[in-house]
């Protein structure tokens, strides 16, 4: 089977042609960086005017990219939610669109699904049920994922996510968007104990996450650093808001895979492209006998491959998509 799935739910156009037996064909991501680092942050108008310029040359080098007609795709998959509404529909429209024209079965994903899916495409590939750790820039959440098609959210952010911390703090510290590889960068040449920025863990027992609290307490300390006529010890500002931020995301990753007693680890999302979280992550899995299953880089931030892999088993489970569907910007699964 081959299925051509779509993502637009932000700021990249993707589309890629995959085999369910976890081969990717191609994987096609055209981002759109440029047109909003100046703004340190997504324009959302900016974003859907680019997805309409870009997502026919994008599903067309996908197509061609493997080798593909569309008379040879016998699925179509793209992100019906979560995200920003103008960015999915052209995604989502465009699928349900070729998927009428082609007289092609349709299904309409949950980017978040896509995230908690990504490691079935690796070589190998996590057993369910498996617990998973899930952080971008729109979501930091803890699930139980059952089977393919059934996850349990175990807990979530109260405010900001991960990764739109780590743009908030670039968006700070002048260092463009997205934040997230610049500041991981800078901060392998920093040291992570020079300032000892605060950790929320609210409460023994919680699988929540906070980062607002974090967040004010590096603009504090940047005014006050400021105010004082220094330069700005930008590396080791980085490296120490990412040892906060990686601290608490592995320790309550392992108290939720004890909360379940699953054996097994999962990762996803772009925050966890992150070095030094992978490390982290790591080496606590080891020493806790838990078997971790990292995606690739690649995977972990927005792809089409991921949609292709959920799409796949929804299709299994009977849950098509009909012209009628529409997209959504709040996700039933947070
Ligand atoms: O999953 P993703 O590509 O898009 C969604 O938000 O759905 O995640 C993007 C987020 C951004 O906030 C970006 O700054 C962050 O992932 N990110 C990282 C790294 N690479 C991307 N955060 C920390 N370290 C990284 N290396």
């Amino acid at each position: 089977m081959l299925i051509l799935a779509i993502e637009s739910s932000c700021d990249d156009t993707a589309a890629a042609v995959i085999e369910p037996e976890n081969r990717i064909l191609s994987s096609i991501i055209s981002s759109q960086n440029e047109i909003h680092s100046p703004f340190g942050g997504i324009v959302p108008e900016l974003a859907s005017r680019r997805h309409i310029e870009m997502i026919r040359p994008v599903v067309q080098k996908a197509l061609s990219q493997a080798g593909v007609g569309l008379e040879d795709i016998d699925l179509i998959a793209a992100t019906q939610g979560p995200g920003l509404v103008g960015s999915l529909l052209v995604g989502f429209t465009f699928a349900k669109a070729l998927a009428l024209a082609s007289n092609r079965p349709c299904v309409g994903v949950d980017h978040m699904a896509g995230h908690l899916l990504s490691c079935l495409l690796e070589t190998e590939q996590p057993p369910f049920p498996y617990t998973a750790l899930i952080v971008s820039g729109g979501n930091t959440s803890l699930f139980a994922v059952e089977n393919p098609l059934s996850y349990t959210r175990l807990g979530r952010t109260r405010d900001d996510a991960a990764g739109e911390a780590f743009d908030k703090i670039a968006k700070l510290l002048g260092l463009g968007y997205p934040g997230g590889p610049e500041i991981s960068r800078l901060a392998m040449q920093g040291n992570p104990d020079a300032f000892s920025f605060p950790r929320a863990w609210l409460g023994r027992e919680s699988l929540d996450f906070s980062f607002s609290g974090l967040k004010t307490s590096v603009a504090a300390c940047v005014d006050k650093l400021k105010k004082a006529g220094h330069t700005l010890p930008i590396p080791d500002i980085c490296a120490s808001f990412q040892e906060a931020v990686v601290d608490v995301l592995v320790e309550k990753t392992l108290a939720a895979s004890r909360r379940t007693g699953h054996q097994h680890v999962v990762i996803g999302g772009g925050v966890t492209a992150n070095p030094r979280l992978r490390q982290v992550l790591s080496r606590r899995c080891t020493e806790e006998k838990l078997n971790l299953f990292m995606p690739s880089p690649a995977l972990c931030t927005d792809n089409a491959a991921m949609i292709g892999i959920a799409g796949y088993y929804q299709y299994l489970g009977g849950r098509l998509a009909d012209i009628d569907s529409d997209a959504y910007s709040r996700s039933p699964l947070n």
